[in-house]
């Protein structure tokens, strides 16, 4: 009798003799379903035929957990897939995904500490909307309303007054009605926010620590990137530094490749595809008009129709990872820009008190982890990068 016996580690095939386990165990082997839990012990013996050049011969099979017939056979459909997510995380894609996920979120958090940054956990529960109200998921906080927090970045910013240079990793809500292959309701935000930083350093900061990220994985996941059939060679060149274009020099390449836009108007996923398409290393977009912008960023004293910002774009079509600035430190013109969002003030009385007690320049960014692994798996879609993805559509598994 044959097996596949899979761990944490991999697969192997195992061989089951009549003779050379008791007949008991025999017995239980021959009954056991697909994902029936066994410990099995053996001699491992090298065999041609078997997947990976080895198998198992076993000595002893001790059934644990019996499978009943499992619902996941060939060729299922994406719906029903999402619907046994709970049982599909253990294929090997899915499987492979979660592992470069822990090397990405492993080489940020050696790159944050080789560099002195200080983790601290801000809150989920807020009554902040950094990134505009029509995205803001609400809570009924006991008599009043809260909410999911959409970014950490206020929070992050009251903490460099005493430690400088931090970073958060913690979900961020957004209540995207639209259903496109990148956004997820619940995602993961990595966000690091630094006193004494220009937008300049900034995209510094954004580049190492995005090729920190990528070469963690080329390193310590090569059999998982085989596995999902990546070119490792594409990931081998994130290496700083990454290319920057103003969001001015974008509109003139878009408008040479016969798209039909000018100042003013957004860069969405057909717009950033088309600019990364022919790239192989990550490029930045740097200054945008304010209009397309949250209140908090630096005007560009080079251009005051612009803030002093980056998206960074992954290439090979896939576009924005992160979004990041340097911070407006006039209280006036937070006031001001603050104002016309039509926001309560009284939310943001703290954070305009940064700008009130002590402040110096300081800049700080966003990034979506799902957005990373897509790109660096090559997903076609975001749902596939988190073993639970939380859409319009899905709130069960
Ligand atoms: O560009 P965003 O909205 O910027 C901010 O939230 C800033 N306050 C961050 C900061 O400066 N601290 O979001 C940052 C990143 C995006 O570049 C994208 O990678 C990811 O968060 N993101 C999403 N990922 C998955 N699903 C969604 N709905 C996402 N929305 C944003
Ligand atoms: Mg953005």
């Amino acid at each position: 009798m044959f097996a596949v016996l899979r761990d944490s580690t991999g697969i192997i095939q195992v061989t089951v003799k009549k003779g050379n386990v008791p007949d008991a165990e025999f017995e239980n082997a021959t009954k056991s379903g697909i994902e029936s839990s066994a410990i099995i012990e053996g001699e491992i013996a090298e065999d041609r035929r078997a997947p990976g050049g080895f198998e198992i011969r076993a000595s002893k099979f001790q059934l644990v957990g019996n499978s009943e017939a499992f619902p996941i056979t060939e060729y299922q459909s994406t719906e029903l897939l999402l619907d046994l997510r709970h049982l599909w995380i253990r294929s090997r894609e899915q499987t492979a995904v979660a592992k470069i996920k822990a090397a990405l979120l492993r080489g940020a958090r050696e790159w944050f500490y080789d560099n002195d940054y200080i983790e601290v956990t801000p809150p989920i529960i807020t009554g902040v909307a950094p990134e505009g109200s029509t995205t803001l998921f609400q809570v009924k906080y006991y008599d009043r309303i809260a909410y999911l927090s959409q970014s950490a970045q206020f929070y992050l910013e009251s903490l460099i007054y005493s430690l400088e240079k931090v970073y958060a990793l913690t979900p961020s809500f957004r209540a995207e009605k639209s259903r496109t292959p990148r956004h997820l309701s619940e995602y993961l935000h990595l966000e690091m926010e630094a006193a004494w930083i220009d937008n300049e350093g900034n995209m510094k900061v954004q580049e190492e620590l995005v090729s920190a990220m990528v070469q963690n994985v080329v390193k310590e996941c090569a059999d998982e990137l085989a596995l999902l059939k990546r070119d490792v060679s594409v990931l081998k060149k994130v290496e700083p530094p990454f290319d920057r274009m103003k969001y001015q020099e974008a509109m003139e390449y878009l408008q040479k490749k016969g798209h039909d836009v000018s100042w003013g108007a957004d860069l969405g996923a057909i717009e950033e595809r088309a600019l990364t398409i022919d790239r192989q290393v990550p490029v930045f977009v740097v200054n945008y008009p304010k209009e397309l912008k949250p209140f908090y960023m630096k005007e560009n004293p080079d251009d005051p129709r612009t803030y002093k910002n980056s998206d960074l774009l992954a290439p090979e079509g896939f576009g924005e990872i992160i979004g990041g600035s340097e911070r407006e430190t006039d209280n006036a013109l937070l006031i001001e820009r603050l104002s016309e969002t039509g926001e309560s003030m009284d939310n943001y009385q703290w954070y305009l008190d940064l700008r009130k007690y002590g402040s110096v320049p300081h800049s700080g960014f966003g990034l979506g982890i799902e957005r990373i692994v897509t790109w660096v798996c090559k997903l076609d879609h975001i749902r596939d990068s988190t073993p639970y993805p939380r859409t319009v559509a899905r709130v069960y598994p």
